[in-house]
């Protein structure tokens, strides 16, 4: 019998350590942004399908547009224009499989390894680990509830250019950050986009959330829209919002890294019914859909944090975030998250230990908890068993 191990590519980066747990089926999902299956319209979603398929299914004869379905990315640049304040041709965005597709197509076109990589004091691990599969070096940059903090971003810089390693990059989540829930306001935008233009370091910002505003303020306008020195790249993605199955997302790109992104992304373009699908249901339904999206997670995210109220002891503090699809808990100093998942998932629970989302690995009293995806009633059956099992292992 042949065996493939024994051909295994040199180059294929060593696994990262995560708490194998994440990985068991479980019936209540905290651990996992996905979309919000009591949101979704199947039935719209199945017609919009079958009439572009009817309309423009001969088009699958032939292979898509290098950076993908033109009507789409006509789509998202109006999108962008009316939502984010950014003014960008549909030339200069591409499709990709979902978020992380354009996570990886910008560090494949950008980052080599050792790279200095400088990010959000806590990161989410789906990107953190892309960083770390290509040997770049993610520095964790400290926030607090504004966002990053521009005199901790720029006192890394200045110590990384010291030392003869000007960071790569400024990789960073503005809008309902993954994990710990903060939208970087206004000031700080500017204040982060004035140190990228004084240091030349772009910034690739990551905003998969923009469209999940439940009850909160306006959000600022993007720091694409905000800089005018095209230092800054942009993601999001149709996953979180339509279904994460749907492997859809885009990046954003000004004219200067457009050879870069085309010699990494031929042949990585998504499914061209996928995007045909997602145009011809959006350009119809997208205001009404993401009205629907924010109060079905919104009775999700309060049944959640009663939950939290109800079962979790006073020396346990957590977010209430007005968008996005998740809370990030503190517990107690002593408090090991990453050892406690184990005993959770036993009991049908799953959650995000906080120390996933560092490269060293600190934040284990954290945890992050995600409700878009079980009932507002399995919420609080789901917490009252997880507080059970904090309790039992010492946690709080
Ligand atoms: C900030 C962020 N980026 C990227 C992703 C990956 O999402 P996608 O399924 O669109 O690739 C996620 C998923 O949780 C995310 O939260």
């Amino acid at each position: 019998m042949f065996d493939f191990t024994d051909i295994e590519a040199k180059s294929i980066p060593s696994a990262i350590d995560m708490p194998p747990g994440l990985m068991e089926d479980c019936e209540y999902v905290f651990s996992v942004t996905f979309t919000d299956p009591d949101a979704m319209d199947i039935k719209a979603l199945a017609n919009a399908t079958s009439r572009i398929i009817t309309r423009e299914g001969e088009s699958l004869s032939t292979y898509p547009p290098p950076f993908g379905h033109e009507g789409l990315r006509e789509f998202i640049a109006s999108e962008l224009f009316e939502n984010r304040d950014i003014k960008v041709s549909p030339d200069n965005i591409f499709l990709s499989s979902g978020a992380g597709g354009a996570v990886q197509i910008m560090i494949d076109a950008f980052i080599d390894s050792d790279d200095v990589v400088l990010m959000d004091e806590y990161c989410y691990h789906g990107s953190l680990n892309m960083f770390l599969r290509k040997g770049a070096n993610p520095i964790h940059v400290k926030m607090d509830d504004q966002g990053m903090i521009p005199s901790e971003l720029e006192s890394s810089i200045k110590s990384f250019i010291k030392d003869g390693h000007t960071p790569k990059m400024i990789y960073t989540i503005p809008v309902y950050h993954n994990p710990t829930g903060v939208t970087t306001t206004l000031e700080r935008r500017k204040a982060i986009v004035e140190l990228s233009n004084k240091y030349s370091i772009p910034i690739v910002e990551n905003e998969s959330y923009a469209d999940f505003r439940i009850d909160g303020p306006d959000l600022p306008p993007s720091m694409m829209s905000i800089d005018k020195a095209e230092g800054v790249m942009y993601i999001s993605a149709f996953t979180k919002l339509l279904g994460c199955g749907l492997r859809l997302g885009f990046g954003v790109f000004p004219d200067s890294a457009k050879e870069s992104i085309q010699k990494v992304s031929l042949g990585r373009s998504p499914s061209h019914l996928a995007s045909m699908s997602v145009y011809e249901y959006l350009k119809g339904h997208k205001t009404s859909y993401v009205e629907g999206v924010a109060r079905s997670l919104g009775s999700k995210r309060d049944s959640m944090v009663r939950a939290l109220g109800e079962f979790f002891p006073p020396t346990c503090t957590w977010t209430e975030p007005k968008g996005g699809m998740l809370i990030w808990v503190e517990l107690p100093g002593h408090a090991d998250t990453w050892k406690a998942l184990d005993k959770a998932v036993s009991k049908g629970v799953k959650y995000n230990p906080g120390s996933i989302f560092r490269a060293d690995r600190k934040g284990g009293n954290k945890l992050r908890l995600t409700y878009s995806h079980n009932s507002p009633e399995d919420i609080e059956k789901g917490i009252e068993i997880l507080a059970n099992v904090f309790e039992e292992e010492g946690l709080f």
